[in-house]
């Protein structure tokens, strides 16, 4: 990167650091059951709600204890099902138009990351009915509150039941993008460990990568705070101990519920701290061939980590201790390298593969661009990296047979 642009991209970075303990960042009210819902909505003076949820959660039966709840209290329940993974525009306008048709006083998100962040859209397209959701992309574009968001995960998972941001996907354009307004940050968050249970093995993993993604990009980047910082080590810890235990056995609640813990927590610590370039790429690639984000950010995580090299074994000397993999006394290059290690033995534990076939030669410049225009000035990051340094990341990233015509895979 030319020096100027990241003179522009530590000032950036620095002046929003600073402007942190002004922010209005705020937690969202935490609650542990369902059979709270009702008394939250006579509280919001809400008798019309839009649930926000997907055909897999549905399938999965999540969604039925909640409706039996609400039809006993006299709540009107309009469902929105359509969402997609990785959320689009029209999930957004379906859901909003919804909303409004029926006079809906509330949103309650029930999913994985993709219903949260449509019900979030759908929450800045009432509150701002006049801006399209493209015009919202990047940071403070909303300023006017949403309606009354309740968002219960049923992944563990992206944290977005804490966080400012809202991921979108415009599949007209081949974009995804984050939508960052402390608007957006849920009113309530309800954890229940019985929620994920239901997930399969795969997508545990997956997306406890992702939450590890978070916690550790929020950790070695350059705008923490010691709230964040140990946020982040708890929240490694946490997963660490628990993710084999809830793909072995996902009937586990006590991992489950541990690894619910540990996605809000990286949720905490990177809506303050940022994410870096392993979310710019898995974005670009989800915005342009829908691969999903938590098994992008697990091929990304340790290939991005070895890259920028020596600067950062400090902090993840840090990283590794909080996950039980070194003694005090290991070497910090020693400790960074075990930390990195064991993020591969996961994913291969986890059969997660390591390249991606749809991954095209021609599309990568546009590829990194987007990264580019995600990551600078915003993130943090350790090092920075400009378009055409984020280019081999891809390649590496490629199945092997795109480049070398042969049968090879790793
Ligand atoms: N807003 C944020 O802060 C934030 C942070 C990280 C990621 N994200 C975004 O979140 C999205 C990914 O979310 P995700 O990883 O949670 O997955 P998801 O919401 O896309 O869900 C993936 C699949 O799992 C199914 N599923 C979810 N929970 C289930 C359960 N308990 N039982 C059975 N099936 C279940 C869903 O039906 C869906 O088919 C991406 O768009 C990503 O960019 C947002
Ligand atoms: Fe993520």
């Amino acid at each position: 990167m030319k020096t100027i642009k990241k003179i522009y991209c530590r000032t950036f970075q620095t002046a929003f650091k600073l402007a942190i303990p002004f922010l209005p960042y705020r937690k969202p009210i935490l609650i542990d059951s369902i059979n709270k819902l009702p008394d939250i909505l006579t509280k919001e003076n809400a008798s019309r709600v839009l649930l926000v949820t997907d055909k897999g959660i549905r399938k999965a039966g999540l969604d039925q204890e909640i409706i039996d709840i609400l039809c006993k209290n006299n709540i009107e329940v309009t469902i929105y099902d359509k969402t997609q993974p990785n959320p689009t525009i029209r999930n957004i306008e379906e859901g909003a138009a919804i909303y409004q048709l029926k006079r809906c006083q509330l949103l309650i998100a029930l999913g994985g990351g993709s219903s949260m962040d449509c019900a979030k859209g759908i929450g800045a397209r009432i509150a701002r009915p006049q801006k399209p959701i493209n015009k919202m992309k990047g940071i403070l574009k909303i300023l006017k509150p949403i309606p009354p968001l309740i968002a219960i995960p049923t992944t563990a998972g992206t944290g977005s039941e804490c966080t400012l941001a809202a991921v979108i996907s415009d599949p007209d354009h081949q974009q995804k993008y984050p939508i960052n307004d402390f608007v957006l940050i849920p009113r309530y968050a309800l954890l229940d460990p019985k929620m994920t249970v239901s997930l399969p093995p795969f997508l545990t993993a997956t997306t406890g990568l992702d939450a590890l993604t978070h916690a550790v990009e929020a950790y070695i980047g350059n705008s923490t705070t010691k709230d964040t910082r140990k946020e982040s080590l708890e929240a490694i810890s946490l997963i660490f101990a628990n993710i084999e235990k809830a793909y072995d056995d996902p009937q586990n609640l006590e991992a489950r519920k541990n690894m619910a813990t540990a996605a809000y927590l990286a949720g905490l610590a990177f809506t303050k701290s940022y994410v870096g370039y392993v979310h710019a790429i898995a974005h670009s690639l989800g915005g342009f061939y829908q691969i999903a984000h938590g098994h992008a950010n697990a091929v990304i995580l340790p290939m991005m980590l070895r890259s920028y090299g020596s600067i950062i074994h400090p902090k993840l000397k840090r990283c590794a201790l909080a996950a039980k993999l070194i003694e005090k006394d290991a070497s910090e290059q020693k400790a960074a390298e075990t930390f990195i290690s064991a993020i591969e033995q996961l994913n291969e534990r986890f059969a997660i593969t390591t390249t991606f076939k749809q991954i095209r030669q021609e599309d990568i410049p546009s590829l990194a661009k987007h990264a580019d225009k995600e990551a600078n000035p915003l993130y943090p990051v350790p090092v920075l990296k400009d378009a055409k340094e984020l280019e081999p990341y891809y390649y590496q990233l490629m199945y092997k047979e795109e480049i070398y015509g042969s049968s090879s895979n790793s």
